[in-house]
């Protein structure tokens, strides 16, 4: 896998603690699971996870840590809930290196636009000490990119990508020109939830998680949404949460999906081979916006920023 052209990544949000995975996931997966799923993703080629401190109630990266973390590729964060000290990013970072047993990180991100500038200027120190492989922003609006591309730059160290809230019926940062400006100056754009939580997934199958309870009268809105995904699944031979993803792989961003299961991992690494026509992608666009669901999608974590003092 080359980590500057990846295909997919999988999300380990999901990971977690037999208390966590039932009360928050609906269903608790094995050590030994999670682990077979790591090796179809090797087998797949796209080792490549997303960590942060809080996944899996702060499990998940002890977890991957414990599994072990050669021969794979971790993208992992720093949260700045709070301004900016000096040492906060070195600090978090160390920890989160203890967790991995690595010496380094391939991919870190600065995980909401707090403080931009004091904060890159310390993951830029870590980067050139090795520390950290490449460069991300996630949940940046286009202007604190920009920014960030700039103080990047000074330092001639390239922006590597953009991680935000994307899916199917949650296209603002395509709207909003920010993609657009990904395209163009070569950042790659690393789509989170683009299952939207299970969301997206074959409405035909039942199954009951407590996550479903926050969405769950959306779901009437999406019902023409859902017979156009059944529909485009059959033309492909693909399921219906593919869609979703061949969606995105179609866009031309890189999808992020929470697995934890070895048949996720396979769904995932198929439905990035797949190309959807443009007349599918204008009807599922279109449908989607029709339903106009609000998913709390593109400014779901502003309200954590912190103005500039
Ligand atoms: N940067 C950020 O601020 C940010 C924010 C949120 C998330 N993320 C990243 O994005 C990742 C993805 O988000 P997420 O895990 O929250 O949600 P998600 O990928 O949208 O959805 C995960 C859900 O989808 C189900 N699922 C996964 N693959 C499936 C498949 N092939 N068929 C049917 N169902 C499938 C899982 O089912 P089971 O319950 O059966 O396993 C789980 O319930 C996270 O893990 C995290 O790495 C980043």
């Amino acid at each position: 896998m080359d980590i500057l052209n990846p295909t997919a990544v999988i999300g380990t949000n999901a990971w977690g603690g037999s208390l966590y995975g039932k009360a928050i996931r609906g269903s608790y997966v094995e050590d030994d699971i999670i682990l077979d799923a790591m090796r179809v993703a090797k087998e797949e080629d796209i080792p490549l996870y997303d960590l942060a401190r809080d996944y899996g109630l702060g499990k998940a990266q002890k977890m991957i840590g414990e599994f072990g973390t050669e021969d794979i590729f971790l993208s992992a964060k720093y949260t700045p809930f709070t301004h900016y000290k000096p040492g906060c990013v070195r600090k978090s970072l160390e920890k989160d290196l203890k967790d991995f047993k690595r010496e380094y990180v391939d991919i870190y991100w600065l995980h909401l636009p707090t403080d931009v500038e004091e904060h890159l200027k310390e993951i830029i120190e870590l980067y050139k000490e090795g520390k950290i492989r490449h460069i991300g922003v996630s949940n940046f609006t286009l202007e604190e990119c920009k920014l960030s591309k700039r103080i990047l730059d000074a330092a001639g160290i390239p922006l590597y990508g953009v991680q935000n809230h994307y899916s199917i019926i949650c296209r603002d940062w395509e709207k909003n020109g920010l993609l657009a400006w990904c395209k163009e100056n070569g950042i790659l754009f690393w789509a989170w939830a683009v299952l939207e939580e299970g969301m997206l997934v074959d409405p035909r199958i039942k199954k009951k998680s407590p996550m479903k309870l926050t969405y769950r009268r959306k779901l009437k809105k999406l019902r023409k949404l859902y017979k156009i995904m059944i529909k485009v699944a059959e033309r492909h031979e693909i399921k219906v949460p593919q869609v979703a993803i061949s969606f995105c792989a179609t866009k031309g961003v890189i999808p992020m999906c929470g697995c934890r299961k070895p048949y996720q991992v396979t769904d995932l690494a198929e439905a990035v081979k797949v190309r959807l026509t443009p007349g599918e992608m204008k009807r599922l666009e279109e449908v989607a916006d029709e339903a106009n669901v609000n998913i709390m999608g593109a400014d779901i974590f502003r309200a954590f920023v912190r103005k500039k003092k």
